[in-house]
């Protein structure tokens, strides 16, 4: 079974959206744990509705970011991922855990990377009378949304938009795009397993 471990900070609907995905096998594969660093944050009561182990493990109560993922690390570690999802997940991750997984870490970002790394995306974008907005799905480095691009998903920003029309269009593109990236690394996970058991097979009448 392919291992999807999904990191929040917040309110949870790419979470969400992962899980639903999960339940109707568009996804290939299980969320196995769920891990949040606010305590308050709306994203561990879904975990929790659909019995998906949530670990809480608060920044707030450590005195350095390298103790903070380090304590994560070790979560990650017993939950055995193949996959680690950032789906508003707020903090930098140091090379503790992105060395340790490393092409297994990927972030989604509600931007047309590599324009707006960071906060207020959408705000910037009005301000910026910008045409076009969109989401990217991006493998994680120890940069702030930096490292490779796996996808982007765009939009055409309207003349009457505000900020909450726009988040809301944003989401609808992460809520398809990002369950639909995470299986294409569950059945390319599940295609490699196969080619090796194929190969296994061929192998061992010689053996
Ligand atoms: C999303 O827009 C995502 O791109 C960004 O944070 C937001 C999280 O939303 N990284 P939600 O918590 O999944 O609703």
């Amino acid at each position: 079974m392919f291992k999807i471990v999904v990191l929040v900070s917040g309110n949870g609907s790419n979470l969400q959206a992962l899980i639903n995905n999960c339940i109707e096998n568009h996804i290939a594969g299980n969320i196995v744990g769920v891990i949040c660093n606010d305590p308050n944050a709306f994203a561990i009561k879904r975990a929790e509705n659909h019995s998906i182990p949530c670990e809480i493990i608060d920044h707030k109560e450590f005195l350095s970011r390298e103790e903070f993922d380090q304590r994560v690390l070790d979560s990650l570690i017993k939950m055995q991922p193949d996959l680690i999802v950032l789906a508003g997940f707020m903090r930098i991750l140091t090379n503790i855990i992105i060395d340790r997984f490393e092409n297994k870490i990927i972030n989604i970002h509600p931007s047309l990377l590599p324009k707006y790394p960071g906060l207020d995306t959408h705000q910037k974008v009005i301000e910026n009378n910008d045409k076009f907005h969109g989401v990217t799905i991006h493998f994680v480095n120890n940069e702030l949304d930096a490292g490779k691009v796996i996808a982007q998903g765009k939009l055409k920003v309207e003349k009457s938009e505000n900020i909450a029309k726009l988040i809301e269009r944003i989401h609808k593109i992460e809520h398809d795009l990002l369950p639909y990236i995470v299986n294409k690394f569950a059945t390319l996970e599940i295609e490699k397993q196969n080619e090796i058991r194929k190969n296994v097979q061929r192998i061992s009448p010689l053996l």
